[in-house]
């Protein structure tokens, strides 16, 4: 079981790594892996679990987060109380995007991040994501809103990007009113 502990904190260097391809079939160990990941972020979610186990709330994770540079993610979506979907994308890419761009209002965060960060980070709305499930089939994911942006997020982890280098400490709310808030 994956505990708080385990994920890199933001001024671990790893974070930083550009994160390699997979190959196929994934190891037992990777598989074991996202199954630990989907659960953690689902505990995570739910109130009584995450004090229990002492999990901050998060809905998504890469595998650079755990210290392991390959390029895939798994988010973990409440889409309606107490009803989760879970997605779990292996050498993801952004294949398309809204020009409507938004933003959390009450700002991202991100669980290797224990720290408040004031500031927005402009996302696409709407976003096709291509890439491959655990069985090395071919996916493509439609998403908006929430779920449009932790896929961006996720996708920033596999190049090394955490949300706080995309926002200018000097001018944290930039364009502000450029954009939708969600
Ligand atoms: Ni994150």
């Amino acid at each position: 079981m994956l505990k708080m502990k385990d994920i890199l904190d933001e001024k671990d260097k790893r974070l930083h790594e550009v994160s390699k391809d997979v190959t196929f079939p994934i190891s037992d160990e990777d598989k074991k892996l996202v199954k630990d990941m989907i659960e953690f972020l689902t505990d995570s979610q739910i109130e009584e679990l995450a004090e229990k186990y002492d999990l901050r709330p998060g809905m998504g994770l890469a595998a650079i987060q755990l210290g392991i540079p390959k390029r895939f993610f798994v988010v973990v979506h409440e889409y309606d109380e107490g009803q989760f979907d879970n997605y779990v994308i292996f050498n993801p890419k952004l294949v398309s995007n809204s020009e409507e761009i938004i933003y959390v209002g009450d700002g991202e965060g991100c669980l290797s991040v224990n720290r408040e960060v004031a500031g927005i980070v402009p996302r696409y709305a709407r976003v096709t994501v291509e890439g491959y499930d655990e069985n090395g089939n071919q996916i493509r994911i439609r998403a908006r809103e929430e779920l449009a942006i932790a896929f961006q997020h996720e996708l920033d982890h596999l190049d090394g990007i955490l949300f706080t280098d995309k926002i200018d400490p000097k001018d944290p709310y930039k364009n502000k009113n450029l954009y939708r808030e969600i």
